[in-house]
């Protein structure tokens, strides 16, 4: 382990983000049913221009009027490119009930742009003697985001999760596409020349940026998430995505239909096979540590030390959603 420990983030569950825009507030009693984790109401880009001040209403009186239940509520400001976003931060500090968690902050590009929503939440709070501080959530979906992830992840201890925005990442980086996440059609290696037939074997053009996030987040105690999986007929390609976000270090995903939340939460919840075995690997651990050995055999394969950390990594998650 380097001198500096690597800091533990957020100990709360994040599995599945379900999206709502600001501006159709029928569906905000679904969402606070809804089994995910954490409810985004937005103002940003599901709300037309002409609805960012009754968006902006509707969210404020939803969130002293609902039972969220134990839910995470955050709340999708407009970017900071736009004349909306100030008066997005004021109006929620000033006026929505402590009930809010969080402020999510779309196309972070650097670390400034989050002390600029930093100081400005800090001297509402300061004025307004709200007691519960405001928490951060971010946006990676430009390709100055990805170039300064890491000082972005550095940037406030408000900071609690960073998301990674594919359809927005797309644009700003040129990318041919016109999909939200998973599988691109055109991105594939081709089998060799001389095997007939050709196989095409499609590889994932999200993994450089999902990596780099998840490295920028662990570095800083942030929870890294997966953001939106546009086509909600495709329950296999949701899947698909968010067990390779999983298997990176991710620990949840965005759901912007109903339908999704439950593959996320299937996804981002252990199974009992994997708990069964983490638990397995620590007693086969303290076994070897009683008789002075660092490394043993688990049904065929080596575990170690590292080992331990893990299935602790397993352990952990299984605990909190347990209780
Ligand atoms: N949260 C909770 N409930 C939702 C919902 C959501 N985001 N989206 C739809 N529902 C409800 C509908 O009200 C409907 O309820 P009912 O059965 O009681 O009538 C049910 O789920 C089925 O909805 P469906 O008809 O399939 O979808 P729709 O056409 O009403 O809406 C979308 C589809 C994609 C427009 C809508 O899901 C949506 O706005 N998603 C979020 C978009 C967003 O916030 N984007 C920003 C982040 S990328
Ligand atoms: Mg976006």
């Amino acid at each position: 382990m380097s001198f500096r420990t690597q800091p533990a983030p957020p100990a709360r569950l994040n599995r599945c983000q379900l999206f709502g825009p600001g501006s159709r507030p029928q569906i905000f009693e679904k969402m606070a049913a809804s089994a995910a984790d954490v409810v985004n109401l937005d103002l940003e880009d599901s709300v037309a221009p002409d609805d960012k001040e009754t968006a902006r209403r509707n969210v404020i009186e939803a969130i002293g009027d609902i039972d969220w239940g134990n839910k995470t509520v955050s709340v999708r400001i407009n970017g900071l490119d736009t004349p909306w976003w100030y008066r997005d931060v004021v109006e929620l500090l000033e006026k929505a009930s402590e009930r809010l968690d969080l402020i999510m902050i779309p196309k972070l590009g650097n670390a400034a742009d989050v002390y600029a929503v930093d100081a400005l939440a800090t001297a509402v709070e300061t004025a307004t003697g709200r007691k519960k501080r405001i928490g951060f959530e971010g946006i990676i979906e430009t390709a100055a985001g990805f170039a300064n992830v890491g000082e972005i992840a550095a940037a406030s201890p408000r900071l609690e999760a960073l998301s990674l925005g594919a359809a927005d990442y797309a644009a700003s980086m040129g990318m041919q596409t016109t999909g939200i996440g998973g599988t691109q059609e055109n991105y594939y290696m081709l089998g060799p020349k001389d095997q007939e037939p050709r196989q095409k074997d499609y590889a994932d053009p999200w993994h450089t940026v999902m990596v780099a996030i998840v490295a920028a987040c662990r570095v800083n105690g942030v929870l890294p998430v997966d953001g939106p999986f546009g086509d909600f007929s495709d329950d296999e390609g949701y899947l698909a995505q968010a067990r390779r976000a999983a298997t990176l270090g991710m620990v949840g995903k965005w759901a912007i239909h109903p339908k999704q939340i439950a593959l996320a939460n299937q996804v981002f919840t252990p199974s009992e096979e994997q708990v069964r075995e983490a638990r397995e690997i620590l007693a086969a651990m303290e076994r070897a540590k009683a008789e002075g050995a660092g490394a043993v055999t688990y049904k065929g394969r080596l575990i170690d030390l590292a080992s331990i950390r893990q299935a602790e990594v397993i352990v952990r998650q299984a605990e909190m959603i347990a209780g």
